[in-house]
C-alpha cells in the first residue's frame, strides 16, 4: 500500500553457537521498565496464521494450538489483526461489532480460552481496535445514514456536496473521491478507506465515550492493550478545506494531494490521551500505526507528558535502504529523542522484509543481519509472522487473482496486500501444514524449503537464528537496559555498536555488506576492556571461539554479538 506516497507525496524521499536456554519469558517488569520494554511483540494475521477447522481460514483455535511454538520462539505478546464481526471488506478492518469474534474465526469463548492459554504461556493478548472508522454493516452506521435526524448521523461525518460535486478534493487512500454520495438522504459522507469504511466522527463526545468503552470492555476481558489502527487520520478540519494538489498522480490515477487537512490534525492527542487514561486504569498498553515524517513527529505520539502512546510505531524503519549509514543515521536519531524506540520491520500493508531489505542474491543473510539489528537495539521489536522463517512476498500474477480490492483498482502499480498475507508455513507437507482445506490466499512454492518443521532441524536457518536470538534479548541485561552507543560511525559497511549498562557491556557488529571487511575497534575509551571478549551468537564459525575485538575480519554479511568486560 502507497501509503507513505499518499500521506506524503511532499518529503518524496525522503549458526547460531550458542543459545542461553530460556528460562522465563519475560522478565518482571522492574522499576524502570514497563513490561512491554522487556518484551517481544508478534504480529499475526489470523486469516493466515492457522487453520483448526479445514475452511482454509485461519482462527483463534488454530493461535492456541501455536502457542508452544510461539513460546519457544520467545515472543511474549501476540498482536492479533482484527478478528472482530466484519463483512470482510477490508479483511477485518471494516468492524460490524467491536465487542464481538467474526464466526470466521470463532466465538468469544474461543477467544477466553485463547487469553487463558495464552496467560499459562506468559503469552499476552494484544487486539486491532480500527478507531477511525466503522464498516458501512455497523448498526451505528445503519442508523445513522437511515436519516438526517437519525440520533447516530453525527457519528459519521455527512455534509452537502457543492453543486454536482463532492464536498471538497480529499481522495480516499484507497483510491478515488473521500465521498460517497448516499440517495436515501441526498447527503455525502466520508470515508478515508473504502467506501464501506466510513470515517467516526471524533469531534462527537458521543463517539468518543463510546470507543473509550469498548476498549474497557476488552480490558475487562483480559486483553492486554491495543494496536490502534490508522490513528493518524482520526480528525478532519471543520471546515473541509480543499487539501493542496501535488505534481503527479498516484496508483489510482488520483492527483496527488498533501493531507494538509486531514490527516495528523493536532485533535489526535486529545484522543489519544483518552484512550491512554482508559488504558492506565489497566496497566494496558497502546501500539500506533503511527505513518511519521521524521523522528519529531514520531515523538510527539508519545505524548510531551509521556501521557498518549507507550509504543508509537518507527514505521520509518520500513523505508529505509539496507545499508549501514542508514541504519545508524536513523537510529542515532531515534535514540537521541529520548523516548523507548519501538522497532518493525515488517507487517501486513507492505512488501515483506526478505524482498523490501534483500538484494537478490543474498536474502537469507540479510533477514539474518535485519533480526540482529533490530532485536538487539535499545526499544521494543514487533515481528511480522512469518519473518522468523524468511517468508517471502507472492504477489498475485494476474489482476482476476487479487483478493485485496486495492489491488484491483490499482492493477497493476499497485497489486494490494495478498503478497504479504499468505498463510503461515508450517511444514513441507500439502499447503505448508497451515489447513487440511483449501487456503484461502496461495501459498509461495517456497513454503518446501522455508517452513517451520524443516527450518528447525538446520542449524543455520533463518528460525534458529531468530530463536538466538530472542533468547539472548531476554536474558541478557545489556540488550534488555543498556544504553545504545553508535561504534566506527564513518564505517560504510559495518554497523557496530554497543549495549552497555551497569551490568554488562555487549557489542554488536553487523556487516551489510557483500564483500569481507577488516575492521578494529578502539573500546578503551568506553572503559571496555577488548581482549575479553566471549561470543555470543555469530554466524561466522571462525568467530565462535574469538577472544578479541581489537580486529575482526568479517565474512560477507556477517554477524557477531559479543559480551566485551571492563577493563
Ligand atoms: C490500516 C491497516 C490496513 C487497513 C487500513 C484501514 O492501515 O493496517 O490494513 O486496510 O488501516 O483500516
Amino acid at each position: 500500500m502507497q501509503r507513505k506516497l499518499a500521506s506524503a507525496v511532499l518529503v518524496i524521499i525522503a549458526l547460531v553457537v550458542s543459545a542461553p536456554v530460556l528460562t522465563t519469558q519475560t522478565k518482571a517488569a522492574d522499576d524502570q521498565h514497563p513490561w512491554y520494554q522487556h518484551a517481544v511483540f508478534y504480529e499475526l494475521y489470523p486469516r493466515s496464521f492457522m487453520d483448526s477447522n479445514g475452511d482454509g481460514i485461519g482462527d483463534l483455535n488454530g493461535i492456541a494450538s501455536k502457542l508452544d511454538y510461539l513460546k519457544a520462539l520467545g515472543v511474549d505478546a501476540i498482536w492479533i489483526t482484527p478478528c472482530f464481526p466484519s463483512p470482510q471488506v477490508d479483511f477485518g478492518y471494516d468492524v460490524s461489532d467491536y465487542e464481538n469474534i467474526d464466526p470466521l474465526y470463532g466465538t468469544l469463548a474461543d477467544f477466553d480460552r485463547l487469553r487463558k492459554l495464552g496467560e499459562a504461556h506468559g503469552i499476552k493478548i494484544i487486539l486491532d481496535f480500527v478507531v477511525n472508522h466503522t464498516s458501512d454493516q455497523h448498526p451505528w452506521f445503519i442508523n445513522s445514514r437511515s436519516s438526517r435526524t437519525s440520533d447516530k448521523r453525527n457519528w459519521y461525518i455527512w455534509r452537502d456536496g457543492k453543486g454536482k460535486n463532492p464536498p471538497n478534493n480529499w481522495t480516499s487512500l484507497f483510491g478515488g473521491p473521500a465521498w460517497q454520495w448516499d440517495s436515501a438522504t441526498n447527503q455525502y459522507y466520508y470515508h478515508f478507506f473504502y467506501a464501506q469504511q466510513p470515517d467516526l466522527n471524533w469531534r462527537n463526545s458521543a463517539v468518543v465515550a463510546a470507543m473509550y468503552g469498548t476498549s474497557e470492555w476488552w480490558y475487562k476481558r483480559g486483553v492486554s492493550g491495543f494496536r490502534l489502527d490508522a490513528v493518524d487520520t482520526l480528525y478532519e478540519d471543520p471546515n473541509l478545506k480543499d487539501d493542496p494538489v501535488l505534481p503527479g498522480k498516484n496508483a489510482y490515477g488520483d492527483p496527488n494531494l498533501e493531507l494538509k487537512y486531514n490527516d495528523k490534525l493536532p485533535e489526535v492527542h486529545a484522543a489519544l490521551k483518552g484512550l491512554r487514561t482508559v488504558a492506565d486504569k489497566y496497566g494496558a498498553v497502546l501500539i500506533g500505526e503511527t505513518w511519521t515524517e521524521n523522528v519529531a513527529e514520531l515523538k510527539n505520539y508519545y505524548g510531551a507528558g509521556h501521557n498518549e502512546l507507550q509504543m508509537p510505531m518507527d514505521l520509518m524503519f520500513t523505508e529505509l535502504k539496507f545499508s549501514a549509514p542508514v541504519f545508524r543515521n536513523h537510529i542515532k536519531a531515534v535514540d537521541a529523542s529520548g523516548e523507548w524506540p519501538v522497532y518493525v520491520i515488517s507487517n501486513h500493508d507492505i512488501v515483506r522484509s526478505w524482498n523490501r531489505y534483500g538484494d537478490g542474491h543474498h536474502n537469507d543473510q540479510i533477514a539474518k543481519d535485519m533480526a540482529a539489528m533490530y532485536l538487539t537495539l535499545r526499544g521494543t521489536p514487533i515481528m511480522y509472522y512469518g519473518e522468523e522463517i524468511g517468508m517471502q512476498n507472492n504477489d498475485p500474477k494476474r489482476r482476476e487473482d487479487v483478493k485485496d480490492p486495492i489491488g484491483r483498482r490499482g492493477w497493476p502499480k499497485e497489486k494490494g496486500r495478498d503478497g504479504e498475507r499468505t498463510p503461515m508455513q508450517w511444514n513441507g507437507n500439502s499447503h505448508a501444514g497451515f489447513t487440511t482445506g483449501t487456503p484461502w490466499n496461495s501459498v509461495p512454492a517456497t513454503y518446501s524449503t522455508y517452513n517451520v518443521a524443516d527450518e528447525l532441524k538446520d542449524p543455520n536457518s533463518i528460525l534458529n537464528w531468530y530463536k538466538g536470538l530472542l533468547a539472548l534479548r531476554h536474558t541478557n541485561s545489556a540488550l534488555l537496559d543498556g544504553d545504545y552507543i553508535a561504534l566506527n560511525e564513518n564505517d560504510p559497511n559495518v554497523l557496530s555498536y554497543l549495549r552497555k549498562s551497569r551490568n554488562g557491556a555487549a557489542i554488536v557488529v553487523i556487516n551489510m555488506s557483500a564483500a569481507p571487511q577488516k575492521i578494529t575497534f578502539d573500546l578503551s575509551a568506553r572503559g571496555l576492556s577488548p581482549d575479553s571478549a566471549k561470543t555470543l551468537l555469530t554466524t561466522q564459525a571462525s568467530l565462535k571461539e574469538n577472544r578479541s575485538v581489537q580486529q575482526l575480519a568479517l565474512e560477507p554479511f556477517a554477524v557477531y554479538i559479543a559480551e566485551v568486560k571492563s577493563k
